[in-house]
């Protein structure tokens, strides 16, 4: 209904007292707030690995971690105003750690995770447990976890950082806690001291020997590692992630992202922290996936290969190492561009949380650009996404 001049002028007549009072009249604001499809203001941006690298040599090289205490550099997209996040809901950096650097012991809120792209050596040390990487291999810090990094190695390491540090801070949620103690053993005095790293209290690796067999878990000893709605295993290797993924490659796939595979929660099934959903995926030869959508947004670092991906009719050329974004919300399709070789992603996207949330809607194009509900919604239709073979 259309406002009449008299409801215009007492609306008008008010506005300064509702401004003194902190109010606002909800038509002013309802074009931000009721709309009928997510506006998302990250954009689809991609680093070049060949641009980055040089930059965090540039920045670090020969600085000790006592002087900075991190050698980061945070991913800023574009479309988020300088703020420090990747996406809207992700944070994303990577890190660069020399032979013999121990970065201290600590925790806090948000779920963590670390990515091996160069180097070997790296290693996250989650609940006394030494989680040692080589490239591709993700350690999990679940949020809450005490955890503290080095290198054992004789060259530098880098890897990449996906953290839920934006959805912490949206619920005022951020805590980090740096003072860590441990009862003095030595001494026998029972007294707790300040440690700067954890002593290793776990044999190398033990919650990926303990659970890192699919399908097999142990019905002794320790059901669990760490306290927590989270995966009880922190290190997933590369190799049993490829061995995998080569396994199924002959299988049709997802049509949207080939050969997907998700790390999960042995014991459950779930997303290996609450938040995030870390996969990789297998695009081979020349295959090409169909155009999607979803309210989750995606982070993917490139471990093999080439091709683009293409957001939002925004063309995104990867090859190894690069990072790039797909916000929620925004079309994307993939293609491996390098005959003969398959490409191969790393992929973290925040659609657990929004599933807990109820938030998650996914949609797929169909040829003629007719779109088809693929995530359960009010209009989801099985028997039509049937028929358009998804
Ligand atoms: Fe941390
Ligand atoms: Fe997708």
């Amino acid at each position: 209904m259309e406002i009449s001049a008299a409801t215009r002028a007492r609306l008008d007549g008010v506005k300064d007292g509702l401004d003194r009072n902190n109010l606002v009249d909800f038509a002013i604001v309802q074009q931000e707030l009721e709309i009928p499809e997510p506006r998302p203001q990250a954009v689809p941006h991609l680093w070049r690995w060949d641009a980055v690298k040089p930059w965090l040599a540039q920045a670090y090289e020969g600085v000790s971690l006592e002087e900075v205490h991190r050698r980061t550099l945070a991913f800023r997209n574009p479309g988020l105003g300088g703020r420090p996040f990747a996406a809207t809901s992700l944070f994303m950096s990577i890190s660069m750690y020399f032979p013999g650097d121990e970065a201290g012991v600590h925790r806090h809120m948000a779920s963590a995770s670390r990515f091996l792209l160069e180097g070997a050596g790296g290693f996250t040390t989650v609940g006394g447990e030494k989680c040692v990487l080589e490239r591709g291999d993700l350690v999990i810090t679940p949020n809450g976890q005490w955890h503290d990094h080095g290198n054992d190695g004789d060259e530098p390491i880098v890897w990449v950082n996906v953290l839920d540090i934006p959805m912490t801070e949206f619920f005022n949620a951020v805590m980090t806690e740096w003072d860590y103690y441990e009862t003095d053993a030595a001494s026998n005095s029972g007294e707790p001291i300040k440690k700067k790293m954890q002593t290793i209290s776990a044999p190398r690796d033990y919650s990926r020997l303990l659970f890192g067999s699919g399908g097999i878990v142990p019905r002794f000893g320790p059901e669990r590692r760490g306290e927590g709605a989270h995966s009880p295993m922190f290190l997933y290797k590369w190799e049993d992630t490829a061995t995998t993924l080569r396994a199924l490659r002959g299988e049709a796939g997802s049509p949207f992202d080939g050969i997907l595979v998700e790390y999960t929660d042995p014991l459950t099934g779930a997303s290996v922290v609450p938040t995030l959903s870390f996969n990789a995926q297998l695009l081979r030869p020349g295959e090409e996936t169909r155009t999607h959508r979803h309210t989750a947004s995606a982070i993917y670092c490139v471990l093999e290969g080439e091709g683009y991906t293409e957001v939002d009719g925004k063309r995104l050329d990867w090859a190894e190492n690069d990072l790039f974004v797909v916000p929620g919300w925004s079309w994307h399709r993939h293609v491996n561009t390098r005959p003969g070789k398959d490409a191969v992603l790393y992929t973290v996207t925040d659609r657990p949380a929004q599933e807990k949330l109820g938030y998650y809607r996914e949609q797929a194009k169909l040829a003629g650009g007719e779109i088809a509900e693929v995530a359960p919604w009010p209009n989801f239709d099985p028997e039509r996404r049937a028929s358009a073979g998804l």
